[in-house]
């Protein structure tokens, strides 16, 4: 897999990122009536996505299309969907599109058909929450489960834990569910408080059952769990109140869970693509069996319009071709992800491990160092309170952020003035965004208050906005399962193709262990005291000084 700066068509779309020296979108849009049309796409009539505010015309399209074609995109693509082993140094299949698969399709793995496997969990999920929901499933003592605590972190939380959020106005009467995730004392103690221990369920989720935090958290909760319920059987209290859901099933039984509560999912799957397998137990036990499969439904939609659509109509290519466009051409290095959307809040949390775990990368697929950027920095908030935070930079700052504006066009609640107010700024910052305000027009707004010609002239300056800034509009239908799943594959996708463009491996994160490894050896001194000469004397220092405190506490 060549570096990116090694394709033949590189030069060329180099030479035609000067040509956009001075270039404003205001006047592509001024000069052609037909630019919205020409640069967006609406899918399955839920999911409108507009890049006509981004830096690109036809002739860029042409030039990032060509350099798809080059990368083999749709081998890529391909080979990702039929399960080849496309995470190289892990050796394995990147196959969470067949968590989605639609019942009776088929997809082999080294020759085995996954699919029956998956309906399978599928089936065992939506019993469980079934037994749960009608009161068969009680706790130890006789009291039905009024509770979920998920104990995971990274992807066995973040991907349940915001679609739960973002479809909570939908969830099943009676269920509460929680997410404990850091191993921050403070954040078991939060959820805790929160639950009644008799009606609590437990998902340990960890897909390798070897994560500190989880198992952490978990024993935790267990110990915590039988001194409430000391008046029950321990074996029953553990059997009726915890469950697992891992990769690693032995360790999960080694753990303490009972084998009929452990529910499995393969190592093909990464932590961060995991939501659709029983990692998802949490939103089907939230929001219903239902709810699930059609989040499913949405996804594999996504998945077969990833997996059918010519380059230049697949909106997961396009969307993955203007990120490395805005990137590596224009210098652009973060990316915003602005959910006009409260109930999308955890939408850039779960999108910065989605991206940054899987495009965090310096070596190509054969260990060569790259010598151009790859993984932006992906942040982002809620729209509007990013209008009153961070917005000023957004458009008055020396740095250029693209930007994804996300939100839903039916309003999910009764009050429709609230609706359009939210919208009205969701249309209008993008706009002001992209056309911006020059010293005209921010004279001719100063004069018309009055102001004295010294006083205008002074604050000119500070009232330009250059404009030119990009993003797309991501505008749902509805705020449902559905186009959520939709939604959340087309990131997934968009973030595997600027992987493929980068020659890069979107499925493995070797750089997280580094840091984990230091702390299994720093933690040994925190309990017995600090040794000397083992660190670096800021690290040993830093620790010398919280246990001089702790011990004077
Ligand atoms: O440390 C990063 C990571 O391995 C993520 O990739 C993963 O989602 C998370 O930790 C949790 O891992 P596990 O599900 O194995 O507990």
């Amino acid at each position: 897999m060549a570096r990116i700066t090694e394709r033949a068509s590189w030069p060329a779309l180099q030479e035609h990122g000067r040509e956009w020296e001075g270039v404003r979108l205001r006047d592509l849009f001024e000069a052609d009536p037909d630019r919205f049309r020409r640069h967006h796409r609406t899918f399955a009539d839920a999911l409108l996505v507009d890049w006509s505010k981004q830096p690109v015309t036809d002739r860029t399209l042409d030039h990032l299309l060509t350099l798809a074609r080059e990368a083999d995109v749709p081998g890529a693509i391909r080979r990702l969907l039929d399960g080849e082993r496309v995470n190289v140094t892990e050796d394995r299949p990147a196959l969470h599109t067949a968590l989605r698969a639609a019942p009776g399709t088929s997809i082999e793995v080294d020759g085995e058909d996954v699919v029956p496997e998956v309906m399978a969990t599928r089936r065992r999920m939506a019993e469980m929450a079934a037994a749960i929901h009608s009161g068969e499933w009680t706790g130890a003592t006789g009291r039905p489960i009024r509770h979920v605590v998920n104990i995971g972190i990274g992807g066995s939380d973040l991907g349940p834990a915001m679609v739960c959020r973002a479809l909570a106005d939908q969830a099943k009467p009676g269920i509460r569910v929680h997410f404990l995730s850091n191993i921050d004392g403070r954040h078991l103690e939060a959820v805790l408080a929160e639950v009644e221990p008799a009606e609590t369920l437990f998902i340990v989720a960890s897909k390798s059952f070897g994560t500190q935090e989880t198992l952490t958290n978990a024993r935790s909760a267990r110990t915590w769990l039988l001194e409430q319920l000391s008046g029950s059987d321990a074996t029953e209290v553990v059997r009726r109140h915890f469950v697992a859901v891992s990769a690693n099933t032995a360790a999960a039984t080694e753990f303490g869970i009972d084998a009929e509560n452990v529910l499995a999912f393969r190592d093909w799957v990464g932590g961060r693509y995991s939501l659709w397998s029983a990692i998802g137990l949490p939103i089907v036990l939230y929001l219903g069996a239902e709810a699930f499969e059609d989040l499913l439904a949405g996804a594999r939609a996504m998945d077969e319009h990833f997996g059918s659509a010519e380059l230049a109509e697949n909106l997961p290519v396009i969307l993955g071709l203007i990120g490395v466009w805005n990137n590596d051409i224009l210098g652009q290095e973060t990316h915003a992800i602005l959910p006009y959307d409260e109930a999308l809040g955890l939408l850039p949390a779960y999108l910065q491990q989605g991206d940054m775990e899987s495009n965090g990368k310096r070596v190509t697929l054969e260990g060569v160092p790259v010598d151009y950027p790859t993984g932006m920095v992906v942040w982002g908030g809620s729209g509007t309170n990013g209008q009153h935070a961070f917005f000023q930079l957004l458009h008055q700052g020396t740095r250029i952020v693209p930007a994804d504006f996300i939100a839903v066009a039916e309003p999910p609640h009764d009050h429709p003035e609230h609706h359009r107010v939210l919208l009205s700024h969701f249309f209008a910052q993008t706009r002001a965004l992209m056309r911006g305000k020059d010293a005209d027009e921010a004279r001719a707004e100063l004069q018309e208050k009055g102001l004295d010609a010294e006083r205008v002239e002074a604050l000119v300056p500070h009232q330009v906005l250059e404009g030119n800034r990009p993003s797309t509009t991501l505008l749902l239908r509805r705020h449902d399962p559905w186009n959520l799943g939709a939604l959340v594959a087309l990131y997934e996708h968009r973030i595997y193709v600027e992987s493929v463009l980068w020659g890069t491996n979107a499925f493995d994160q070797w750089g997280v262990e580094f840091g984990k490894q230091t702390a299994s050896r720093v933690l040994p001194h925190l309990e017995a005291g600090a040794a000397p000469g083992l660190f670096d004397t800021s690290t040993e220092g830093l620790m010398e000084r919280a246990l001089r405190w702790q011990e004077a506490d």
